[in-house]
């Protein structure tokens, strides 16, 4: 796979490293940046429109994001502000195969660190607003399955133990 290409290696589904709390960064440094860098790579590579440190097994507030627009660096990041609402079938690089529908804000203004540490505010709208919601949900251990209604999660049960199974035996 070519994700194997960085140093950095995805996360799966029942990786403890997806159910932490991330901490807080008190400093960009030149270690984060390269990570950051290696996160947007790999993203990349996946096709993926966002990455979460805790993806990568790094537990640190970190994502990247690229919707087409150019990549958004989040560091930090708070919602400050967010309105309307907007339910869309959600997938994740750490849950391959899975597709869950999340209700999300519509817009959202983020302050944040960049990778230069410093601070910044931006405001997203549509795609790039679910990103940033969908990777500031891993930097606390959440996941799409969480959103699952109750007969949604029976029918993922399947699923998530097939992607454990694999997992543990190393088919990623
Ligand atoms: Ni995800």
């Amino acid at each position: 796979m070519s994700i194997l290409q960085t140093k950095l290696k995805i996360r799966f589904f029942g990786d403890a490293s997806l159910r932490r709390r991330a901490k807080a960064v008190e400093t960009v440094t030149e270690r984060d940046r390269q990570v950051l860098g290696e996160m947007a790579e790999m993203m990349r590579l996946s096709g993926g429109i966002g990455l979460a440190a805790p993806q990568v097994g790094i537990n640190k507030q970190m994502l990247v994001a690229d919707v087409g627009q150019g990549p958004v660096v989040l560091v930090n990041p708070r919602i400050t502000k967010k309105s309307g609402m907007h339910a869309l079938e959600e997938g994740c690089l750490s849950l391959p195969g899975i597709f869950v529908k999340v209700k999300r804000a519509k817009k959202v203004m983020v302050s944040a660190l960049n990778e230069q540490n410093e601070k910044i505010s931006i405001c997203a709208y549509d795609l790039l607003a679910r990103v940033i919601q969908h990777e500031m949900d891993h930097l606390r251990g959440k996941l799409i399955v969480d959103y699952a209604n109750f007969f949604q999660k029976i029918k993922l049960k399947k699923e998530l133990k097939e992607l454990q199974r694999s997992q543990s035996e190393g088919l990623y």
